[in-house]
């Protein structure tokens, strides 16, 4: 097995020889790994910090599996110096993190009050990368919206989310944007909009099935557009950095590609998932599929306007171009095929879309219940994005493989050795291409909590032991695999 590979001169690449790129990336590629503040960091109640929808929702018996919550989970607020020397061991160039909403505003609202433990907490982490050369790569939103918003304000249903959040994303500005150049604003909406709002999976858990996502994806890409805004005008000349959007991107292949039906589905696959925030943020509005097919769903349920909000002429030239690099969210690629519904069922967001996922039995299953490794999908999304966006800045913010139930007790994950490989590759060939891809972030530095899936499903180079209360993290052999890749940056002849 891959697995005698932690030694030195284990041969990487001898079951590659072909199809294998051997190269090395641009000069300056910037190498690093991430995490999230409500996965990682714990301390939910601690010095200040305010309830998010995700603490709430966690709390309710029978929506995380087995119950769990990250009410401590790394316990990263406390070891988050310690986790800064295993990137300076491991050499990163950047890490990426969120910044957690309701620790620095606990009411939501900025003119409420502003609680500077919380500021403290961030302050340290950012400074403490930099002492250590580390660029911090910062999401204001990944998906832990203040409870008391989602509460008395409707959360994303409601409008008003974009200048509380855009109020939000000010104060981290003012406060961090002297020494934080790279700013994400929102991390995979796809996820908060369709998860949380329609199928309820993921806090806050609502079903309001075939407008919901819709509602809160709006708001969403308002809001990231008014945050690009104000950085735009009130802080780039003086702090220089980018403003950028994370959004996730699986590919669709079809699953006949000499049949026109399969190519079309393929296209909706992609067009209702990473085209419905990326096409209105690039090209000025929701994909002309979404509205084409969305329209005549809604048409023929008898409703006079479309279940898809519409953006005004004023709003499309107020979002378009609001993005100085994509954040891409990658993990898998799925087989897409057309599927029929009968006209006036299905009133929601999945059967909008009008197609059906399969995935290829050959494929690699690194045990995780719906991440297949797929590489070449990597390089075929990045090229998509590349032809369908005008050729953007890229930093890939996602992009790693899960071992579910699995454990990985005796820390040899061959098979994410093997994906990284495999998917770093094929990003390689996409540079080549002509991609602008100019930075990785492996998907995660440490084991975590993964949202519904609880503790159940670990990502991690590190191993995190959570029945310990001290948490202590391991390095599984991925880590020195990663490491090797870069310190080579890439993979030399
Ligand atoms: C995307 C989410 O942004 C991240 O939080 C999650 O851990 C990964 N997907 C894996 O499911």
């Amino acid at each position: 097995a891959l697995c005698v590979s932690a030694s030195e001169d284990f041969d990487w690449t001898k079951n590659d020889r072909g199809s294998f790129f051997y190269s090395t990336f641009p000069t300056g590629f910037s190498w690093g790994a991430g995490s999230s503040a409500y996965q990682t960091e714990g301390a939910w109640d601690k010095d200040g910090k305010g309830m998010s929808i995700w603490d709430a929702f966690s709390h309710q018996k029978g929506k995380i599996f087995l119950n769990d919550t990250a009410d401590h989970s790394c316990e990263g607020y406390y070891k988050f110096k310690e986790d800064i020397a295993l990137m300076k061991d491991m050499k990163f160039n950047h890490y990426r993190f969120s910044i957690s909403w309701p620790r620095i505003l606990p009411n939501g609202i900025k003119n409420d009050y502003i609680n500077e433990k919380g500021i403290k907490y961030y302050d340290d982490m950012i400074n403490t990368l930099l002492d250590n050369n580390i660029t911090p790569i910062v999401t204001l939103y990944h998906w832990d919206l203040p409870q008391v918003l989602e509460e008395k304000h409707g959360g994303w249903q409601n409008v008003s989310m974009v200048n509380y959040f855009n109020d939000f994303a000010n104060l981290c500005f003012e406060r961090f944007g002297n020494r934080v150049k790279h700013w994400i604003t929102f991390n995979n909406p796809w996820s908060s909009a369709v998860e949380g709002y329609e199928t309820g999976e993921h806090a806050p858990g609502l079903k309001l099935r075939g407008t919901g996502a819709y509602k809160a994806a709006h708001h969403m890409i308002k809001a990231h557009a008014k945050v690009w805004h104000t950085y735009d005008t009130q802080w780039r000349s003086r702090q220089r950095g980018m403003v950028g959007i994370s959004l996730s991107a699986d590919w669709g292949e079809p699953v006949d590609v000499t049949n026109q039906k399969d190519i079309e589905a393929a296209e909706r696959y992609v067009q209702f998932y990473l085209g419905w925030f990326a096409t209105p943020i690039f090209n000025g509005d929701y994909p002309q599929v979404m509205k084409d097919y969305i329209g005549r769903k809604s048409a023929q349920q008898g409703l006079g306007t479309s279940r898809l909000p519409v953006f005004s002429t004023q709003e499309k030239s107020y979002i378009k171009g609001t993005c100085d690099f994509l954040g891409i969210g990658h993990f898998t690629t799925r087989y897409v095929t057309q599927k029929n519904y009968p006209p006036g069922r299905g009133n929601s967001y999945f059967t909008d879309r009008d197609l059906a996922e399969l995935v290829d039995p050959r494929w690699p299953d690194p045990g995780s219940e719906w991440l297949y490794s797929v590489p070449w999908g990597f390089r075929r999304m990045l090229n998509f994005v590349r032809t369908q966006y005008g050729n953007p800045v890229i930093y890939v913010t996602e992009n790693g493989v899960s071992e579910k139930m699995r454990g990985c007790t005796d820390l040899c994950d061959d098979w994410r050795m093997q994906y990284f490989k495999d998917y770093i590759n094929e990003m390689l060939k996409a540079v080549k291409d002509g991609v602008n891809v100019k930075g990785y972030t492996a998907w995660s530095l440490l084991d975590k909590f993964e949202w519904d899936e609880g503790f159940s499903e670990r990502f991690g180079l590190y191993y995190v032991d959570f029945r310990d209360k001290n948490k202590p993290r391991y390095p599984k052999a991925s880590v020195q695999y990663y490491k090797r890749i870069i310190s080579s940056n890439g993979f030399p002849n």
